[in-house]
């Protein structure tokens, strides 16, 4: 059998957060986070608290290498402040003494939306003073754990987490305001910038961020990225990528935020929030860039589209929807996208090392007597991976590839109907059984690479 394979060394695993899979959201001092009431659905989600030792066990049986998991601030902090929470670092010391004892790398994320509660009581994201709780925070977790965590990212996906969480208000907390919502990201780019120097100073060995990178493009260039735009279409490209991806890559890995994006940003929420010397605190050194990638985002101009409320300043901007496969999501299934969006990081930003912290695919799963035969995630997930070894061969500097996600779990804002596991959970027993795409994944991993 010829394989096409991945280089060595080249990182497997599978990514979750806290808030998706540990339930037990009152177990040893945890007080609520915004998302414990937002969701409709119950937050006991995968009881992983209590069945972190099977999990682990399914990974190793996986062959996993690595495993991206997220720490819950309110178990650390339950009012946001004052002194760290021992009994909530207990369970995350248990976990990696578990993940220790199977050979699997962890990869601790600092936060995955779940702010703590007593923290939006007191201004959430839009607040500054939250980044400076986030730094606290980020040194009492590396206190407890930094003997067993090499690799820390601070935030993950944080446009999703201002602007849908504070603009659109279709995530937790919930609020409509673009002002907050470009004050959030501010102040996520800032705990992210003190957090990193944080556990710096503290010894971490590598820190980086998780953003959820969207290759931008017009419906016509879906099938050939090449083709040339019109002026207005081009113009309506370049203010997406701001909003979307370059909010958050342009300050964080060059000190300043997009030229063109200063206007909007002002308009919307003014610059007072933007002190001096904070793009320069944002700006601390990366050592690993996380890339989550799911789909692209198509665009193309139209004089009379209003602002669509996750992108204050989209206005004359349509979101168009193009005849491709998707996901149960509704989401378009466009592998090209992850080899597009991985090299165009690599040309802006030359040297810098990255990892696909997500990837992966929600469809309908049958339970049949023989097993769940899910043929569309594993095609999913086998193209991305053809087109991210593209990407390698074309120079990107890619260390590794984390499938979300490990179990079926609660997905935000829509609930347990979504399916995105290698492993299937029955909500009623907590039983878990692996998918065919389990299966097919410890193959690829076994071989480092892909059966041609
Ligand atoms: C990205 C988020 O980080 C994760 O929490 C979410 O479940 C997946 N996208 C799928 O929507």
């Amino acid at each position: 059998m010829s394989i096409t394979s991945f280089p060595e060394g080249f990182v497997w695993g599978v990514s979750t957060s806290a808030f998706q899979i540990e339930g037990a959201t009152t177990a040893d001092g945890r007080l609520p986070s915004i998302w414990d009431g937002f969701s409709a659905d119950r937050a006991e989600a995968c009881d992983h608290y209590h069945r972190y030792p099977e999990d682990v066990r399914l990974m190793k049986e996986l062959g996993m290498a690595a495993y991206r998991f997220s720490v819950s601030w309110a178990r650390i902090f339950p009012e946001g402040h004052g002194k760290p929470n021992a009994a909530g670092l207990d369970f995350y010391d248990r976990l990696l003494d578990e993940l220790a004892g199977a050979g699997i790398t962890p990869y601790a994320t600092l936060y995955h939306w779940d702010l703590p509660q007593a923290l939006e009581d007191r201004g959430g994201w839009p607040a500054r003073d939250t980044a400076v709780r986030f730094a606290e925070y980020a040194a009492a977790v590396h206190e407890r754990l930094g003997d067993r965590v090499d690799t820390w990212f601070t935030l993950n996906e944080p446009w999703v987490a201002a602007f849908l969480g504070y603009g659109s208000g279709i995530h937790a907390p919930g609020r409509k305001s673009p002002a907050d919502a470009f004050r959030a990201a501010h102040h996520m780019l800032l705990g992210h910038g003190l957090a990193a120097q944080a556990l710096r100073a503290a010894g971490a060995e590598k820190v980086g961020i998780v953003l959820n990178i969207s290759p931008v493009m017009t419906p016509a260039q879906v099938s050939d990225f090449g083709r040339e735009l019109s002026e207005e279409d081009a113009a309506a490209v370049a203010r997406i990528d701001a909003l979307a991806n370059r909010q958050f890559l342009e300050p964080a890995l060059r000190g300043a935020y997009p030229a063109e994006l200063l206007p909007v940003i002002e308009r919307h929420a003014g610059l007072d929030h933007v002190h001096d010397g904070d793009l320069e605190t944002i700006a601390q050194p990366v050592d690993l860039l996380g890339v989550n990638y799911y789909t692209p985002l198509v665009v193309q101009a139209q004089p009379s589209e209003p602002a669509d409320a996750a992108y204050p300043g989209s206005e004359g901007i349509l979101f168009c929807t193009i005849p491709t496969a998707v996901t149960a999501m509704g989401w378009p299934i466009v592998p090209n996208g992850l080899s597009l969006l991985l090299g165009s990081i690599s040309r802006d930003y030359p040297g810098l090392d990255l990892m696909v912290t997500e990837n992966g695919a929600d469809f309908v799963d049958v339970v049949t007597g023989d097993g769940i035969h899910d043929v569309e995630r594993i095609s999913f997930i086998e193209e991305h991976l053809r087109a991210l070894r593209a990407a390698i061969d074309d120079g990107a500097r890619v260390r590794g590839y984390l499938v979300w996600t490990l179990l079926d779990n609660l997905e935000w804002a829509d609930g347990y109907q979504r399916k995105f596991g290698l492993v299937h959970v029955d909500f009623a027993t907590q039983r878990r059984r692996m998918k065919d795409s389990a299966l097919w994944y410890r193959d690829v991993i076994a071989r480092n690479g892909l059966a041609e």
